[in-house]
């Protein structure tokens, strides 16, 4: 959702937030499986448990902010089924060494209407954040602030220079996107600072300040459209980048008229994001746009 036209807002994945119980007969114990109708409290007990023993941790990305006591963590989970990963994310907030805010998200696949998504790339790709070079210079608490106020600004005075290795990811996924003709380039997108970006006055700023790491961790809700892309696949494309919506508009009635693509009807939408940034040399290091869609008009709750 941070890269310019014509490479920007693309590929959406989606998840589903919390419906972490909803896990298939396949995973269920032996025990539980004897009758389909009812489970009993033992039951319901060991189910609950099994899918929780399956939530593996495998060396979470950690953003930890010492000094107002929260941290992002995001990791790849299995809900039951080795064989299918799922993309486990969220924030905390401690206040004399409890819990006092907890939110999650729980991202499983690449929706018709979501961001790009790859579970397997996801921890190799993080990987690299975790291990920033020994020798980098550490930027202030002030400037990441900064960094963080800009992201969904309407207009800033911030100046934010981008590293030639800057990592680009959505939802764990280096983003190809080939365009609406699918013929462009599969070169992973790099990271992006454009003047175009979508913007939200009320957005969760300094949510995580990691000095150490150089991590940022951002909040904005973003309303906009979602529209079929590249014939079957989707790109959720915010309301404030007038251009690139009116760019696919254009591609739309084209598709409409040849008919030749089965195509889905643009539809509104609010992306729920969690963006994090890694910063340090004074430069954008890596850039992840998190993305959780939500309908149209949607709010966050957390406001
Ligand atoms: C995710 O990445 C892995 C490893 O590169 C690849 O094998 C797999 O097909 C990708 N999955 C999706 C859904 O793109
Ligand atoms: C850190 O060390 C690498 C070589 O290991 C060097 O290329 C790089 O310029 C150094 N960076 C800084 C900020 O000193
Ligand atoms: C991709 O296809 C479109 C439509 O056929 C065409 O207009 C465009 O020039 C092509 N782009 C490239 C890079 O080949
Ligand atoms: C989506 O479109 C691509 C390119 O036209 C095609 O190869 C693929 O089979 C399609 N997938 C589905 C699920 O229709
Ligand atoms: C979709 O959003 C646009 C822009 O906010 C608005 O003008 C339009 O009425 C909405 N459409 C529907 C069906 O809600």
């Amino acid at each position: 959702m941070r890269i310019s036209p014509p490479s920007d807002f693309l590929n959406l994945s989606v998840g589903l937030v919390m419906a972490m119980f909803a896990v298939g007969g396949a995973a269920l114990p032996h025990a539980a499986r004897a009758t389909t109708s009812s489970c009993s409290r033992a039951c319901m007990t060991a189910i609950i448990t099994d899918v929780l023993d399956s939530m593996v941790a495998h060396d979470p990305l950690l953003a930890i902010d010492a000094a107002q006591g929260t941290g992002y963590f995001a990791l790849d989970v299995n809900e039951g089924n080795d064989d299918v990963q799922t993309i486990l994310r969220g924030r905390i907030a401690v206040v004399d060494q409890k819990i006092t805010e907890l939110e999650l998200f729980l991202n499983r696949n690449r929706g018709d209407h979501g961001f790009s998504f790859n579970a397997t790339q996801l921890v190799p790709n993080y990987r690299t954040l975790m291990m920033p070079p020994a020798n980098r210079t550490k930027n202030s608490r002030k400037t990441l602030e900064t960094v963080s106020e800009a992201l969904f600004a309407t207009s800033s005075e911030t100046v934010v220079t981008v590293d030639d290795n800057c990592q680009f990811t959505e939802l764990g996924w280096k983003v190809v996107d080939t365009g609406v003709y699918g013929n462009g380039t599969t070169d992973p997108l790099g990271c992006n600072w454009p003047d175009s970006h979508p913007t939200d006055d009320n957005a969760r700023v300094n949510l995580v300040i990691d000095e150490e790491l150089g991590f940022i961790v951002t909040s904005g809700i973003i309303p906009g459209k979602v529209y079929p892309y590249n014939g079957n696949v989707s790109a959720f494309i915010p309301n404030r980048m007038t251009d690139a919506q009116a760019a696919q508009d254009v591609w739309f009635a084209e598709m409409k008229a040849k008919a030749t693509l089965p195509v889905l009807s643009p539809m509104n939408a609010t992306g729920d994001t969690l963006e994090v940034l890694q910063y340090y040399n004074g430069k954008l290091q890596a850039m992840q746009i998190n993305v959780f869609m939500n309908g149209p008009s949607m709010t966050s709750a957390w406001l």
